[in-house]
């Protein structure tokens, strides 16, 4: 089978993720605050590499969630937003934005302002900001589209965004982490920033996590108050006495028994990429992506708004000329057994500006243990159904 919908959840997992889920077997089960792992606390441990991968220097700024759809929801809906407040997002959002946001309409009555991109998918960091005043509370912003692989430069937007206005800003790293360098850190201006472990993190399903900058704690004469407030609340393992949820972080977040295998995948995934290196991957991915792009471009009757995104990555979205694309997506894996994703991905409005809606397109999301072989075994078979051989 030839996997391309890495971008939906990459497959196959690094050696060491598989190594670290069965080892998982062999021993007690642990959790945060619940049992000790020979003095530091297994998760205690993980959160810090992952921190350290990001550029965090607080692990306890970084709390785990269920993927990016529970940290968007959290960050969006624990706003301290009410009637009449403005808040900021692109065209390019996932749903996992989009629809906490339109709920914030239905429930708060924010005002919402959508930048549009133009017809590649493409946004400047100008359209942006021309939206943000001084009244904005909240920018939202997705980092690389999962539609056409475009990235933002969110640490530019950022910085121009604080000088502007005091507007808390989030973004959405789901298909940006592990595959581009992130240092949070030096991306300071950035408040939030919310991601999926099980793209290019080669984590399970079911884990990510979310990091929160300084700014959004106060921390006053040493009393924890984080400014969003937690999606749930209930056991932390500690303070058991008190009925209301203890402010530390990062249990202020992270209530309930935590999915510790998830966590677990999600360390060894970052243990692959550190041994690997990010910037190789990156580079692999970048090859193999151009060498992707270079045979679809030549090919007449293929559209796809990726050729005129400068930034190649591992996402390439198109559709071949009078042909739907479900049934592409179809006979590519009945009758060649390649697996890519269609329809549209979970962004409606980035499907509609590039004239992919109502049937959205056909997505290739590589990862680094793709092949340019299978890329020209993909290539054939679009070929071949194109000329209907098939
Ligand atoms: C850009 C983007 N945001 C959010 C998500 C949701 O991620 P998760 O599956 O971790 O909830 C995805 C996953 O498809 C995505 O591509």
């Amino acid at each position: 089978m030839i996997y391309f919908n890495n971008a939906a959840t990459s497959y196959p997992k690094p050696p060491n993720v598989k190594l670290a889920v069965n080892d998982y077997f062999n021993h007690y089960p642990v959790g945060q605050n619940r049992n000790q792992l020979g003095g530091e606390d297994l998760i205690l441990n993980i959160r810090k590499r992952i921190a350290k991968f990001l550029g965090i220097k607080n692990c306890n700024n970084l709390f785990f969630t269920s993927g990016a759809t529970e940290g968007l929801n959290l960050l969006i809906a624990g706003l301290n937003v009410e009637e009449g407040d403005h808040l900021v997002t692109t065209e390019n959002e996932h749903n996992s934005v989009l629809r906490p946001l339109y709920r914030l309409i239905e429930t708060k009555k924010i005002k919402l302002d959508i930048v549009a991109t133009n017809e590649y998918g493409i946004i400047n960091v100008s359209d942006i900001i021309k939206y943000v005043n001084s009244e904005t509370k909240a920018v939202i912003v997705n980092h690389v589209s999962n539609v056409t692989g475009f990235t933002l430069d969110i640490e530019q937007l950022a910085l121009q965004i604080k000088q502007k206005s005091k507007a808390i800003i989030i973004v959405d790293g789901s298909q940006s982490v592990g595959y581009l360098p992130i240092d949070l850190s030096r991306m300071n201006a950035i408040d939030a920033f919310a991601f999926s472990g099980h793209k290019s993190l080669w984590a399970l399903e079911g884990i990510g996590a979310v990091y929160i900058s300084e700014s959004l704690i106060n921390s006053d004469q040493n009393k924890i108050a984080p400014l969003i407030a937690p999606l749930k609340v209930g056991g932390t393992g500690v303070k058991s006495e008190s009925l209301k949820q203890p402010t530390e972080l990062p249990i202020y977040y992270e209530s309930g028994t935590q999915n510790i295998i998830g966590i677990i995948s999600l360390a060894a995934g970052v243990d692959f990429i550190t041994s690997i290196g990010l910037e190789k991957i990156n580079q692999r991915v970048s090859v193999l992506s151009d060498y992707l792009v270079d045979k679809l471009q030549a090919m007449p009757e293929i559209i796809s708004p990726s050729f005129e995104i400068e930034i190649k990555n591992s996402i390439i979205s198109f559709n071949i000329l009078n042909h739907d694309p479900s049934e592409v997506a179809f006979i590519l894996s009945n009758s060649f057994d390649i697996i890519v994703r269609e329809g549209l991905h979970c962004a409606p409005l980035i499907s509609k500006r590039l004239g992919f809606f109502p049937k959205g397109s056909i997505r290739v999301g590589l990862s680094y243990f793709n092949t340019e072989g299978e890329i020209d075994f993909f290539i054939d078979s679009i070929k071949k159904i194109i000329s209907s051989k098939c």
